[in-house]
């Protein structure tokens, strides 16, 4: 499973970026603007910068809501960095964008997907990668896990090539459970993905084992 980054905090992504183990960055206008980046020329600018940190994809979403907008943003995106993945909202519009991009071979990442229907339009629109979004299942009492096994159930059946980038991961148990049910990807903060490592056990093992190597030194 490749392990994404969902921030546009360049901290952070370098911190990822260093542990080796990052395949990629998501972003939203929601995390642009948490990290105070507003402006056209300044987002622009931001993802350039977060191309220069990683080596893997990095979406980069369309404000656009109507085909027409959405093909001249995702263009002017995807021309910005050859690592740039054009990021498009599950809607009508978005569908015909998904499409008219996938056959110019530019990639793409549908978001705000919540049902399987979804993700098999998608599928069939030719997205790079589906970004079934768990975290906000769970919020209002349904299983983001059971959504993600469903994708997986449907583009196995047909061998679809777009990926399930799993999202709105919120803690370690939603990255393991998403590598359970076969999530291509997951995208997430960088404390879901440092968390991974903690165990008490390796912590108490490690100390016995660096006092048991002083005593003979
Ligand atoms: O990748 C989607 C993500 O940014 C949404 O996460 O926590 O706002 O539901 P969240």
């Amino acid at each position: 499973m490749k392990f994404f980054i969902d921030t546009a905090n360049l901290d952070q992504i370098r911190e990822a970026q260093e542990l080796g183990v990052l395949d990629g960055v998501t972003t939203n206008p929601s995390l642009m603007a948490k990290e105070g980046i507003t402006g056209r020329n300044n987002i622009l600018k931001h993802y350039v910068d977060i191309c220069n940190i990683v080596d893997g994809d990095v979406s980069a979403e369309v404000i656009a809501t109507t085909f027409d907008e959405m093909v001249k943003e995702g263009e002017e995106l995807a021309e910005l960095h050859d690592q740039i993945v054009v990021k498009i909202p599950m809607i009508k519009d978005g569908v015909k964008a998904l499409k008219y991009f996938s056959d110019k071979g530019i990639k793409t990442n549908c978001t705000l997907v919540f049902s399987a229907g979804q993700a098999l339009l998608a599928a069939k629109a030719g997205a790079t990668y589906v970004s079934p979004f768990i975290g906000r299942l769970d919020d209002i009492s349904t299983d983001g896990l059971n959504l993600i096994a469903e994708i997986r159930h449907i583009y196995d059946n047909y061998a679809f090539e777009t990926q399930i980038l799993a999202a709105s991961i919120r803690h370690t148990m939603h990255v393991i459970d998403c590598a359970k049910v076969g999530a291509d990807v997951m995208t997430s903060g960088l404390s879901s993905i440092t968390g991974l490592l903690k165990h008490p056990l390796t912590d108490s093992g490690l100390e016995k084992f660096l006092a048991d190597y002083n005593k003979g030194n």
